[in-house]
C-alpha cells in the first residue's frame, strides 16, 4: 500500500461561492442566496462567498471590501467552488471573466460545479464556456449542473422557488459530485502537490 493511501481521508471541505453578475439589480442575489443556503444544508457549513461587487481588481467597479491578495488567499483556502452565474448574449459574464482571470494556481487541481440561469437556456451556454475556461486552468467541472430557465419566474417575491424539488435534487447530484471530487482531489494535493 502507497504511504499515505491508508491515511484516514478529510472530509471537512472549504467552499467557496462565486457570484457572476455585478449588474445593477441582478438577479444573481436571489439565485445565489438559494445556492448558499443549499450549499450549508449539504456540507453543514456555509460556503465563503467571493462577490465580484466588493473586490478591489483591475476591470471591475471596485468595492472596498477585499483586496486581489485576499481573494485569492480565499481561493487558495477553497477545496471546491460553486460558480453562480447568469447567460449574457450566449456566454457568461465579463465580471466573471475578470474574476476567473485574476487567479491561476489557486484553481488547479479543485472541482468546479455551476448553478446557472437566465432566459429560455437557462444559462447552459454560459456553463459550456465555463468548463473550457476552467479546463485550461487545471479546475475539474463536474458534469451535474442546476439551471433556472426564466429564473424570474421560478422563484416568489420572498426569494423562494415555488417549486423547488427539481432545482433541489439537481443541486444534490451536482454537490454530491463536488464533494466526491472535492475529498478526493484534496487528499491527492496533499499527497503530492499538483505541479504538472
Ligand atoms: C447583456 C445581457 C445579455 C443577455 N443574454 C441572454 C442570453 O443570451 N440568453 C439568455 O437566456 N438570457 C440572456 N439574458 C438574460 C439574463 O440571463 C437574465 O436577465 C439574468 O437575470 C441576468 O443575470 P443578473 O440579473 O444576475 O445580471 C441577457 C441579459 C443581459 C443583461
Amino acid at each position: 500500500m502507497i504511504n499515505g493511501l491508508e491515511a484516514e481521508m478529510d472530509q471537512s471541505l472549504n467552499i467557496a461561492m462565486i457570484l457572476g453578475s455585478i449588474r445593477e439589480q441582478r438577479f444573481c442575489d436571489t439565485v445565489a442566496a438559494w445556492a448558499a443556503a443549499e450549499v450549508e444544508r449539504y456540507f453543514q457549513a456555509a460556503p465563503e462567498v467571493i462577490d465580484p461587487l466588493h473586490l478591489n481588481i483591475p476591470g471591475l467597479p471596485g468595492g472596498s471590501d477585499h483586496s486581489a491578495q485576499s481573494y485569492r488567499d480565499k481561493l487558495q483556502q477553497a477545496d471546491a467552488f460553486v460558480v453562480v452565474v447568469p447567460e449574457y448574449n450566449h456566454s457568461y459574464p465579463a465580471a466573471l471573466k475578470v474574476v476567473v482571470d485574476s487567479a491561476k494556481a489557486e484553481w488547479r487541481a479543485k472541482p468546479v460545479g455551476f448553478v446557472s440561469y437566465g432566459g429560455i437556456s437557462g444559462g447552459l451556454r454560459a456553463v459550456e464556456h465555463m468548463r473550457q475556461v476552467f479546463v485550461e486552468l487545471h479546475g475539474v467541472s463536474v458534469r451535474d449542473s442546476v439551471s433556472f430557465a426564466s429564473a424570474w419566474e421560478q422563484f416568489d417575491e420572498n426569494g423562494k422557488l415555488r417549486k423547488p424539488e427539481r432545482a433541489e435534487s439537481a443541486m444534490s447530484r451536482m454537490l454530491a459530485q463536488l464533494s466526491w471530487w472535492g475529498r478526493h482531489l484534496k487528499q491527492a494535493r496533499q499527497m503530492e502537490p499538483y505541479e504538472v
